[in-house]
């Protein structure tokens, strides 16, 4: 450990980006290039043997494309068994609570249980209850920490290429986050990773959306779009929750896309340099525009891309590291 930094994961499990340290996050980001590696190979054989007879458990009680299907992509390239339990098929729809219900599947020896639900907390209160490795994929508005890590891995990854430094990492890199931060997990645990990691973070989006007391979370905020994306080195576009509003927040579609729309002509006012990041899935031409999605300064491919390569050092980090201590 010549620069000093802990080089040994301890956690039991992953179930927010704000109980970790930036030397935590950093070994999980460092673990996962190898992984982009195993992905690359031009062989046929895209696996390594590290969770061979081991089970991981994707347990979704919301809907989800990308995060399911990148955890079990990431479970079948460390050789591990997957088993995948939908929660509308599960007997959870006839009363069972959700600890019965994993202690009835962890009888089956499981090692990992991916959990996305849709109450904030249910990661952490399965996570001090279980032996399984608990990983949060979503819970409410609380926090996605996976996707928070993939997310700093592509910008750490497009600065580093940006800047031909292969050590570059995100301290005085401005981020800017656009459009419902209020209903976002995906904002929260990207705050908590950006500043631990010595980003400036800026918030931006209607009145209603920025919540209050997001500004102790040390994030700026501001409703002007033009001066959230002065000096922006990342532009992060959140998709507006539209099943989350319980009352409109604001006055229409039209004057959401005026304002705040992430498009060529509201690039204008970020660096040229400044790449395009949506965590997905994309209201298409409402928070963003399609010629930028798809287009050059998009990195959004690349951030579905590098998450199975961040979940695969997670798993490998929870399953074969350390002393397994409770977080
Ligand atoms: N980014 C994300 O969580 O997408 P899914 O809802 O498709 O998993």
């Amino acid at each position: 450990m010549a620069d000093g930094k802990r080089t040994v994961w301890t956690r039991k499990d992953l179930v927010g980006i704000d109980d970790l340290t930036r030397e935590e996050i950093e070994i999980i980001l460092d673990t996962a290039p190898q992984f982009v590696a195993v992905s690359q190979r031009s062989s046929r054989i895209k696996k390594v043997p590290l969770l061979q007879g081991r089970l991981v458990v994707n347990w979704f009680h919301e809907p989800s494309t990308r995060t399911r299907t990148s955890f079990e992509l990431a479970a079948k390239r460390l050789s591990a068994d997957i088993l995948s339990i939908a929660a509308s098929t599960s007997s959870s729809v006839k009363g069972e609570t959700l600890h019965d219900t994993l202690a009835n599947i962890e009888a089956m020896s499981t090692d990992i249980i991916v959990i996305r639900h849709g109450s904030a907390g249910v990661p952490h209160l399965l996570a001090s209850g279980h032996a399984s490795h608990i990983i949060n994929a979503g819970d409410g508005r609380h926090e996605h920490p996976t996707q928070a890590l993939l997310d700093a891995f592509t910008m750490r990854e497009s600065i580093r290429a940006r800047l031909g430094d292969p050590e570059a990492g995100l301290d005085g890199v401005k981020v800017a986050i656009i459009g419902d931060i209020e209903h976002s997990r995906v904002a929260r645990s990207n705050i908590h990773l950006l500043k631990k990691l010595g980003a400036r973070v800026t918030l931006c989006g209607p009145a209603t959306l920025l919540p209050r007391e997001i500004g102790g979370m040390g994030a700026e905020t501001t409703t002007c779009l033009k001066s959230a994306l002065a000096d922006a080195d990342v532009v992060y576009s959140l998709r507006i929750q539209l099943e989350r509003q319980a009352k409109a927040l604001f006055p229409s579609l039209r004057e959401y896309i005026k304002l705040f729309r992430i498009d060529n002509e509201s690039l204008r006012h970020a660096p040229d340099h400044a790449i395009v990041m949506h965590p997905g899935p994309i209201n298409r031409d409402l928070e963003l525009s399609s010629d930028v999605a798809d287009g050059p300064r998009s990195v959004i491919l690349r951030q579905v891309t590098n998450g199975v390569a961040v979940r695969m050092a997670v798993m490998h980090l929870l399953a074969n590291s350390g002393g397994h201590q409770a977080a």
